[in-house]
């Protein structure tokens, strides 16, 4: 029980205080970011977006990098990088042919709709967050494995070379790194029993390798994606989950598949979006709340003006009120894509919209949406020398996942089944609300916000981008896109722009601390909305590269994290 209570209290600790170890980037003005004539990665870590950079720049495309991309931050990133995880890709061929993979983690086969409840019927504190009971089948492996072997050109042992040497080698730990593994160790001492590789003991610029995720990847490097769902490491992750308690069987590891999807792609203006579809919300939602806004001149409004934060945010209620009503695995539910995405819904659901004063929230749905969610997954945009446009993002959930790791194998488990609502209209550990479209269901997969997109404009590629976040991970993509388009930002700026975020409940407009001018936030307080400049210090770390008019590319890192982008 005294476990168990250390458990709650260092779990409370974490998530409200591990996310003040990033701080709000200084306004940049002016700026273009790394600019480059054929080829660019950008990701969460340098020697991610390197590695990366080094594979398209032999010859590999977009799809070979994303496989040594995801790896090396596995290596680099533990935080979000991951193979204990899930995500999805949006790509765009050098032909024009847009597609998505959905490679999120599922429900075991012996999950059930009340797992997380007690007998009471009340949802059990921690378990779908922490340890054993929260993981989900994890399925990064499957999903690099189909997009590369679809569309790559190099072997998989050619592309998995650098990331192996990488963990063998080892790489540094930096400042924002260093404060995340001190805020997590006590938590992973509670949960693992022990020290785990990651511990407090690091310090920035200490060296670390990771041999034994040297070992697992060299496996993969050789026996292929199955290595991971039917081999020796199948093996050793199932024996792992048996001594933890955990309901994964090999069964559950052998069935996981990816599976291709048809994208959400919609029109803005010139601008032609392509976002993640179901069982991701992101696409749907950001397809609503553009439309939404596309009849109002925000261009004269002004960047981050009061009458575009209103259009925004009121648009913003409206799709997220939706979200968590209608949406879940398509596999499984019935979503009414064409209506929630019609000019005339869209409509009439901002037909009672006035600058005049908010709309009061109980007067927009009945649906049930969240609270607010982690920002602990991560986004890397890569475009080739060929044309091709990949847009990936990725995540063990909350930051380290279930804070289970696997020394054996060396990495860390999701604790994605947390993003399923475990009870209708119970919060869930971020303050997600869902309803019965996102129940539990064996083989389910869990609704998400991830929001990976690409655009063109009039036709030809133009922007890859997306970013963590949880459920700000939406309306940061739509901030960064009409950053550039409606008020011309080059893409660094877009990125570095202070962001602000309404998702219907709670009842208020999360603003970037210390970011927005005080007039506008007396203001919006004057109207009648709750301005929150407290919720965290950050909001997303958006990761994009822009096609400009000369054809070269302009990355857009996040320094919010230690986002960079590499390329030549
Ligand atoms: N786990 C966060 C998301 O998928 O939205």
């Amino acid at each position: 029980m005294k476990h168990l209570f250390t458990l709650l209290f260092l779990s409370t600790l974490c998530f409200t205080s591990c996310k003040e170890n990033v701080t709000t980037p200084e306004p940049v003005a002016n700026k273009r970011g790394i600019i480059t004539q054929n080829a660019m990665v950008v990701s969460a870590r340098k020697e991610a977006s390197q590695i990366g950079s080094d594979i398209l720049k032999m010859g590999g495309n977009a799809f070979d990098a994303m496989m040594a991309t995801e790896m090396a931050l596995a290596v680099t990133y533990p935080y979000a990088g991951n193979l204990g995880g899930g995500g999805f890709l949006v790509y765009r061929l050098a032909d024009g042919t847009k597609g998505a993979l959905d490679y999120r983690e599922k429900a075991p086969l012996a999950a059930t709709k009340n797992m997380y409840l007690d007998e009471d019927g009340e949802v059990i504190k921690n378990k779908s967050t922490i340890g054993s009971m929260a993981v989900g089948i994890p399925g990064t492996i499957a999903g690099i494995f189909e997009a590369q072997k679809r569309f790559g050109k190099l072997e998989v042992a050619t592309i998995l070379k650098p990331v192996i040497e990488l963990a063998k080698n080892g790489y540094h730990i930096t400042e924002k790194q260093e404060k995340r593994i001190a805020s997590y160790d006590s938590l992973f001492k509670a949960v693992n029993g022990k020290t785990i590789l990651y511990n407090n003991s690091l310090k920035a610029g200490d060296k670390i390798s990771n041999k034994e995720l040297a070992s697992t990847l060299q496996r993969i490097s050789d026996y292929g994606r199955d290595e991971f769902y039917k081999g020796e490491t199948a093996k050793k992750l199932v024996k792992y989950f048996q001594a933890k308690g955990s309901i994964i069987t090999m069964e559950d590891l052998a069935k996981y598949e990816a599976k291709w999807r048809d994208p959400v792609s919609f029109q803005y203006d010139n601008l032609t979006v392509t976002s993640m579809s179901p069982p991701s919300s992101g696409g749907i939602c950001l397809n609503q709340i553009m439309t939404m806004i596309e009849p109002f001149n925000l261009k004269e409004y002004g960047h981050n003006s009061l009458k575009t934060i209103q259009v925004m945010v009121e648009a913003e209620k409206r799709a997220y009120a939706d979200r968590g009503y209608y949406l879940g695995d398509p596999d499984f539910v019935e979503i009414p894509l064409e209506t929630l995405t019609s000019d005339v819904y869209l409509q009439e659901r901002m037909q009672n919209f006035s600058f005049k004063s908010p709309t009061p929230i109980d007067s927009i749905s009945h649906g049930k949406i969240e609270g607010y969610e982690s920002d602990e997954t991560t986004h890397y945009s890569i475009v080739d020398s060929f044309g091709n446009a990949i847009a990936v993002t990725t995540t063990i959930n909350g930051g380290y996942g279930s804070l289970l790791y696997v020394d054996e194998l060396g990495f860390f488990l999701n604790n994605e089944m947390d993003d399923f609502s475990s009870k209708p209209g119970t919060p869930n550990y971020y303050g997600l609300i869902g309803a019965e479209a996102n129940s539990i269901a064996p083989e389910k997969r869990m609704l998400s916000s991830m929001t990976p997109t690409i655009l063109e404009k009039d036709g030809e590629f133009y922007m890859t981008l997306g970013t963590p976040g949880g459920s700000t991970i939406i309306t940061s993509v739509l901030q960064t896109i009409l950053n550039v388009h409606e008020f011309e930002l080059t893409m660094q700026e877009a990125v570095s722009a202070p962001r602000f975020h309404n998702q219907w409940l709670p009842d208020e407009i999360r603003m970037e601390p210390n970011s927005f001018d005080r007039k506008l936030v007396d203001d919006l307080t004057a109207l009648g909305y709750h301005v929150n400049e407290s919720r965290s210090p950050i909001i997303g770390i958006v990761n994009g590269i822009l096609m400009l008019e000369d054809g070269t590319l302009e990355g857009g890192a996040d320094h919010r994290g230690d986002d960079t982008a590499v390329g030549f």
